[in-house]
């Protein structure tokens, strides 16, 4: 396939959950050698194809720095503190979240960069909000610091746009779920850490009631519309805070019973920590119905095809370490 190569894409955050993922489906776009990875921390041995920048986005001249040093085209930025990390300092999780965003679309307005992309959550919703199928436009009183920061980030988003014209483009990611890394301490984390208790044959105890129904993604649809939000045409994104957008909505107790299809001696238990309020401010299920409008979003997995493919991929993965020995 001809790759893409008049795009130069810098990744913060870039050995997260996430971002681990995303760097794969751009290589894939737009070649190895265009893409650029940062983070706080030196990533794992295994995403050493990229070239590797240590960024702290909170340090607006190193992100100059790279900007010039790459000819940055655009910025996929993924540097955040998440939801339940979030609430154990909120002072630093805000200046993370809020300052690296400033400084993100900063440069993009001094640089003139091609697009921004930034994802805002389902976080920004709270209490007051309507609990099933919460429209796009909708009460937005978020009760978490992380909440808090993303609502922010989205007007800000909006007044770049609008102000100085910088495209960035946002997504509420729910909870993503995928295979190939660990998350970093959101609330819906309990739902990848289930799979790999059922593969090693552990018992499973979730920080969440087994009723509580939270809005969630399997991880090649949070790729799949991250790619085809930055793919659309300026024209057709009316939305600048951020999208809706939903791949399932389950609970815990629907999610176990699904996985103990595959492996029926998973031993589950409960026992709510702080999370549990968390997830009682946040919707059960989300509309994304304008997100399905305007650029045509459409998820493939349902709760049932997620689940098989987690297995397929997480027995590939145990049989590989197996082989080289580390477990
Ligand atoms: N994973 C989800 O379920 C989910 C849901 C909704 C929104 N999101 C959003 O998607 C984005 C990526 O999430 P993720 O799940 O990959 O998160 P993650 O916690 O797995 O990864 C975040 C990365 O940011 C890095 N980081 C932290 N502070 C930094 C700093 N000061 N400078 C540079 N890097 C720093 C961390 O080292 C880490 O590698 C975040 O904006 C998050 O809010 C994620």
């Amino acid at each position: 396939m001809q790759k893409n190569t008049t795009q130069k894409i810098l990744i913060t955050g870039a050995n997260g959950q996430l971002g681990s993922e995303l760097a794969d489906a751009l290589a894939a776009k737009f070649g190895t050698d265009n893409i650029i990875i940062t983070d706080i921390s030196i990533p794992p041995n295994s995403v050493q194809k990229f070239k590797f920048e240590k960024l702290d986005v909170m340090d607006f001249d190193a992100l100059v720095r790279l900007v010039k040093k790459y000819h940055i085209s655009q910025i996929y930025h993924l540097a955040a503190i998440l939801s339940a990390k979030g609430e154990n300092n909120p002072k630093t999780a805000w200046k993370i979240n809020m300052d690296g965003l400033l400084n993100v679309l900063e440069v993009a307005r001094i640089f003139g960069l091609d697009k921004v992309f930034w994802p805002s959550s389902i976080a920004v919703f709270g209490p007051s909000s309507p609990k099933n199928l919460t429209p796009q436009h909708s009460i937005t009183e978020p009760e978490t610091n992380y909440g808090i920061s993303k609502h922010a980030g989205e007007l800000w988003c909006n007044y770049y746009f609008q102000k100085y014209g910088v495209d960035v483009r946002s997504l509420r990611y729910p909870g993503i779920i995928g295979y190939k890394s660990m998350p970093g301490g959101g609330t819906t984390d309990y739902a990848v850490e289930v799979f790999h208790k059922a593969v090693n044959n552990e018992p499973f105890i979730c920080f969440l009631e087994k009723d509580m129904h939270l809005p969630m993604m399997f991880m090649p649809d949070a790729i799949k519309a991250t790619l085809q939000l930055m793919d659309a045409k300026k024209e057709n994104i009316k939305v600048r805070t951020s999208y809706n957008i939903q791949g399932m909505s389950f609970s815990p107790e629907a999610l176990i019973s699904e996985i103990k299809k595959y492996y029926p001696e998973l031993l589950a238990t409960y026992q709510p920590d702080f999370r549990q309020k968390i997830a009682e401010s946040w919707p059960a299920s989300i509309d994304d119905k304008v997100a399905k409008k305007e650029w045509n979003w459409k998820p493939d997995f349902t709760i049932k095809k997620m689940v098989k493919e987690m297995f397929v991929q997480l027995e590939i993965q145990k049989k590989e370490l197996m082989k080289e020995g580390v477990l």
